[in-house]
């Protein structure tokens, strides 16, 4: 009889929670609490009981009926007012909702490797703002006006003289025009390049900047450094090369490619960054004594890190933001 009484209020709360009109409200009236209605068939029932346990069932039985007219008249009540049932009624028995946890996305947490790697070579951090100058993302960078190099980047230009950054070489400028040599730091950030959209680029990406100034550096220290950078990212054994290359703002330039081979597929060499020795008419434009000063930069793509990482294929799965794709990368 008591499985029978706890049924009972169940069903009452499933049939009041799913109600959409008072004449439904009629109908459950009549069902549980009407004269040849549910609960008094139960006190029916149990009056014919004889056992010991016949004055706990009359206890529950009568809390029962007090509970069913007491959630019937607030129901009843609120209908009058036009809520619905389920507006209001919580029931406090029902598991709770699970809330989701947040957690960082794929860039940041390449961004963070990025960081302490660096960190670790004992570079700081530096930022810069995402719209610039012409003068600081091309000019100052040794990029002439009309000049072919700039054909490499398409830009997002906002008036004449100011543009979305097209990658965060700009910000070696504002760092060694607002500090003294010796300098060494990294500056991560968001740079935009007017490009149609595909599985390869996208119209904004992150990037890494790295500049080391001081009065005797070598071309080999850069060497040295980046490929500690790419050990403590890629593992002890990643196979590298440096392929000479050209960018305006350093001279001699290189790029560093790396080996990479996925499952099922053929081996191939991927860049993953540029650098150089700064080009002296670059220190000259921030008012840095080229003959008394020397410097190395290099700069890096971090989704193109990521998607190397995790074995991504395509670019856009990192800007979509839909979390079925990335709480598959949650790390703790
Ligand atoms: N700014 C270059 C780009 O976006 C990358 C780069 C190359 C940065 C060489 C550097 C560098 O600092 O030395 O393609």
């Amino acid at each position: 009889m008591l499985e029978q009484i706890k049924k009972t209020l169940t069903d009452f709360d499933t049939e009041i929670l799913e109600l959409n009109s008072s004449d439904e409200l009629e109908t459950i009236r009549i069902k549980y609490l009407g004269r040849k209605g549910i609960l008094s068939q139960l006190f029916d029932d149990f009056r014919k009981l004889t056992g010991n346990d016949k004055p706990i069932i009359g206890k529950t039985l009568n809390q029962a009926k007090i509970d069913i007219t007491n959630k019937f008249n607030q129901v009843f009540e609120k209908f009058k007012s036009g809520t619905k049932a389920s507006d209001f009624y919580i029931d406090l028995s029902l598991p709770g909702r699970k809330s989701l946890v947040g957690s960082k996305h794929i860039i940041t947490q390449t961004l963070d490797e990025v960081k302490n790697i660096f960190k670790g070579l004992g570079f700081s951090i530096y930022e810069g703002p995402e719209l610039e100058s012409d003068y600081n993302n091309f000019e100052a960078l040794n990029f002439p006006d009309d000049h072919p190099a700039r054909d490499m980047q398409d830009t997002f230009f906002v008036s004449e003289k100011f543009l979305m950054r097209t990658h965060t070489s700009p910000v070696q400028i504002r760092l060694m025009k607002e500090k003294k040599p010796p300098l060494r730091a990294i500056m991560p950030g968001k740079v935009y390049r007017n490009e149609a959209l595909s599985a390869k680029s996208y119209c904004l990406f992150h990037q890494v900047e790295g500049l080391l100034v001081d009065t005797d550096v070598t071309f080999a220290e850069l060497k040295g450094t980046l490929v500690s950078f790419a050990q403590q990212l890629y593992g002890k054994d990643v196979k590298y090369r440096f392929r000479a290359s050209f960018f305006p703002f350093t001279e001699p330039s290189a790029e560093v490619d790396i080996w990479w081979e996925q499952q099922g597929k053929e081996g191939r060499w991927l860049e993953i960054l540029g650098c150089g020795m700064v080009d002296p008419n670059v220190l000259l434009n921030v008012g840095i004594d080229p003959e008394k000063y020397i410097g190395y930069a290099f700069g890096m793509g971090v989704e193109r890190m990521a998607l190397l990482k995790y074995g991504i294929d395509d670019i856009r799965l990192l800007f979509d933001n839909d979390i079925r794709f990335l709480k598959q990368f949650i790390s703790v």
